[in-house]
C-alpha cells in the first residue's frame, strides 16, 4: 500500500477528511471521558521545527504521549539539518527510524522533497505557502458550534497567506464558499483560486467579503519569516481589522476563528478575541490535538 502524506488538505479525499473530522470529535470525546486507548503504543513522532511554534508543538508531542507513543523535537540548531544535510539524506535517515514525520518550514518544496524519499507519512505542520493541520482543527470547531460546513460561506479577511491557501482548499474540500479580503498586491495564489472556481471570491472591500458570512477568520498581517515587513504591512492592512463593527455585517450567529497567536487590535479587536458569544479561538486552538490524533491514526492505518 502507498505511503499517505498530508501536505496539503488535497492529498485526502473529500470523504477521508470527514471522516478526519468525525474521529477528531469522537476522539475529543473519549479523551474527556478517560476512554482513549493505547492507539500509538511503540510509535514515535518525529518533529521538524524550523520555525517557532507553540500550538503545533504542544498538540502534536501531548497527542502521541496521550496515546502511548513518543515524539521527537528536532530542531535546526541541533541536528545536521542546520548544518546543511540535505533534505532528501535526512528523510531517508529520519524515516528509517521513526513511524511518522511532521514538519515545520519555509519553502512548501522542503516537506514535498522529504515525503518524496521518506518510508513514513509526512504531515505538513505549516510552510509558507500551507497550513493544513490547522484547517482540520478549524473545520472541526465550526461543525461543533453549528454543524455540517458544506454549504455555509466563510470570510477570510486579510492577508492571502498560507493559511488563506489552506482555506482556498478547504473550500474546495469541504464543499463551501469562501469570501476573500485582501489589500492589493496580498492576494492569495491566482492558480489555486482558478482551482476553486465560483467557490471562491476575492475583493478588497472586508465589508463585502463578510456579508452574510457564517464564519469570519484572519490572521496576522506579517508571518514568521516576514517580520521585517511589520510596520510596511500595518499601514497597508489598515482598515483590514475584523472587530464587532465588520461582524456586524455577517449571519445573526457567525463565528469568529484565528489560529492564533493573535496580535490585540492589529487584525482583530480585543475586544473580539475576547467576546465568547461570538469567537472561538481557544476550541479552535484546542482542536489542533484531537484533530491531529485523528489525522495521525488515518494515516498510520492508511499507510500499513
Ligand atoms: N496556529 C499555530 O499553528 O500555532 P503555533 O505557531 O503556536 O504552532
Ligand atoms: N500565517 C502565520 C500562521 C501562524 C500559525 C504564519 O505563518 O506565521
Amino acid at each position: 500500500m502507498a505511503i499517505r502524506h498530508f501536505l496539503t488538505l488535497r492529498d485526502l479525499s473529500s470523504d477521508e477528511l470527514n471522516q478526519v473530522i468525525d474521529l477528531a470529535i469522537e476522539m475529543k470525546a473519549a479523551k474527556r471521558e478517560n476512554r482513549q486507548e493505547p492507539l500509538f503504543a511503540g510509535k514515535v513522532l518525529g518533529m521538524i521545527f524550523e520555525k517557532s511554534s507553540t500550538r503545533t508543538r504542544v498538540s502534536f508531542e501531548a497527542g502521541m504521549a496521550q496515546l502511548g507513543g513518543d515524539a521527537l523535537f528536532l530542531s535546526p540548531n541541533d541536528t545536521q539539518l542546520g548544518r546543511g544535510e540535505p533534505i532528501e539524506d535526512s528523510a531517508r535517515v529520519i524515516s528509517s527510524m521513526v513511524d511518522i514525520v511532521m514538519i515545520r518550514t519555509f519553502g512548501h518544496s522542503i516537506v514535498e522533497r522529504f515525503a518524496k524519499y521518506s518510508k513514513v507519512p509526512v504531515i505538513n505542520a505549516l510552510t509558507d505557502d500551507y497550513h493544513p493541520c490547522q484547517l482540520l482543527a478549524d473545520v472541526q470547531t465550526f461543525v461543533e458550534h453549528r454543524g455540517a460546513i458544506k454549504g455555509k460561506t466563510v470570510a477570510w479577511i486579510g492577508d492571502g497567506n498560507n493559511m488563506c491557501h489552506s482555506w482556498i482548499n478547504a473550500a474546495i474540500q469541504f464543499d463551501f464558499k469562501l469570501h476573500i479580503a485582501c489589500p492589493e498586491g496580498y492576494e492569495p495564489n491566482a492558480q489555486l483560486v482558478e482551482e476553486a472556481g465560483d467557490r471562491v471570491m476575492i475583493t478588497s472591500n472586508p465589508v463585502i467579503a463578510a456579508t452574510g458570512a457564517d464564519l469570519v477568520t484572519t490572521d496576522v498581517f506579517a508571518s514568521m519569516g516576514q517580520e521585517s515587513q511589520q510596520q510596511d504591512r500595518l499601514e497597508k492592512f489598515a482598515g483590514y481589522q475584523v472587530n464587532h463593527q465588520l461582524m456586524s455585517h455577517a449571519a445573526d450567529n457567525a463565528l469568529f476563528m484565528h489560529c492564533l497567536p493573535a496580535h490585540r487590535d492589529e487584525e482583530v479587536s480585543a475586544e473580539l478575541l475576547e467576546d465568547k458569544s461570538i469567537s472561538v479561538v481557544w476550541d479552535e486552538a484546542e482542536n489542533r490535538l484531537h484533530a491531529q490524533k485523528a489525522l495521525m491514526v488515518f494515516l498510520l492505518q492508511a499507510s500499513r
